[in-house]
């Protein structure tokens, strides 16, 4: 078995709705392996990206823990986790949201101006963008990008910064079938490339095969797990 880089112990989720309070979590405890790709699945609603942005420290979960190398992360003031997330987290969403204006290059060169990136970031962006075989596209608007190129790039402006563990919500939610294999695939190269962790949901019965290890999620409960 891996080493787990993330883990949960009892994390409950609840809203405030009329009349009491909705449970979109109720005691997950689940464990990421480092190193490998991770793949949440559920119906509409059962609750991933609930338990995506408390993972990837983006919400605080009404009880329990999250431990990120040993650490309770939900212990912690929002300004330290947000510390975390520029070091450690990226993030690929399920609609894009490049930057309009700026090109391939400069969408990925600018998210590692803003994570504090210390090396050369010339060539990381440029080595990003070609890890995700965009390599001759630098200069491309978005709108001249292809729905799969332009998910591409915010792959390569997730991974620039260097973060340990990659949170892909519905990733591939907008593309064609062949090209959310396309994207899986970067994925696992990323994970041979930069031994990058890899946590992504999706409702895609054919994607799931790529998996590592596989959580299904049902009414906010773990109700299934998989594991290579
Ligand atoms: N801020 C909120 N207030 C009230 N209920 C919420 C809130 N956020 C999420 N929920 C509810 O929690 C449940 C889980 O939502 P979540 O977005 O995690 O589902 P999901 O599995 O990501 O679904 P999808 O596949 O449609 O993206 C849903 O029933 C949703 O209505
Ligand atoms: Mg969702």
């Amino acid at each position: 078995m891996a080493d787990i880089i993330l883990k949960t112990n009892h994390v409950i989720q609840s809203f405030p709705v009329a009349g009491g309070e909705f449970v979109a979590l109720n005691d997950i405890n689940i464990e990421i392996p480092k190193g490998k790709l991770t793949i949440l699945k559920g119906r509409s609603g059962s609750g991933k990206t609930t338990l995506m942005n408390i993972l990837g420290a983006l919400d605080y979960p009404k009880s329990g823990e999250v431990i990120l190398k040993d650490r309770d992360i939900t212990k912690l003031a929002e300004r330290e986790r947000e510390n975390i997330r520029k070091q450690n987290i990226g993030f690929v969403f399920q609609s894009v949201a490049l930057i309009p204006m700026m090109n391939a290059y400069e969408n990925v060169e600018f998210a590692l101006r803003l994570s504090g990136f210390k090396g050369d970031m010339k060539k990381r962006a440029k080595e990003c963008l070609e890890m995700v075989g965009l390599g001759k596209r630098i200069m491309h608007m978005p709108q001249e990008l292809s729905g799969g190129e332009q998910q591409r790039v915010a792959i390569a402006r997730a991974i620039a910064h260097k973060p340990k563990i990659i949170f892909a919500d519905e990733p591939t939610a907008e593309l064609d079938t062949n090209t959310g294999i396309q994207v899986v695939k970067i994925f696992k190269n990323l994970i041979e490339a930069e031994g990058i962790t890899i946590v992504m949901t999706t409702h895609d019965t054919g994607l799931m095969e790529a998996a590592e290890c596989l959580y299904e999620l049902e009414d906010g409960k773990i109700v299934d797990r998989e594991y290579d």
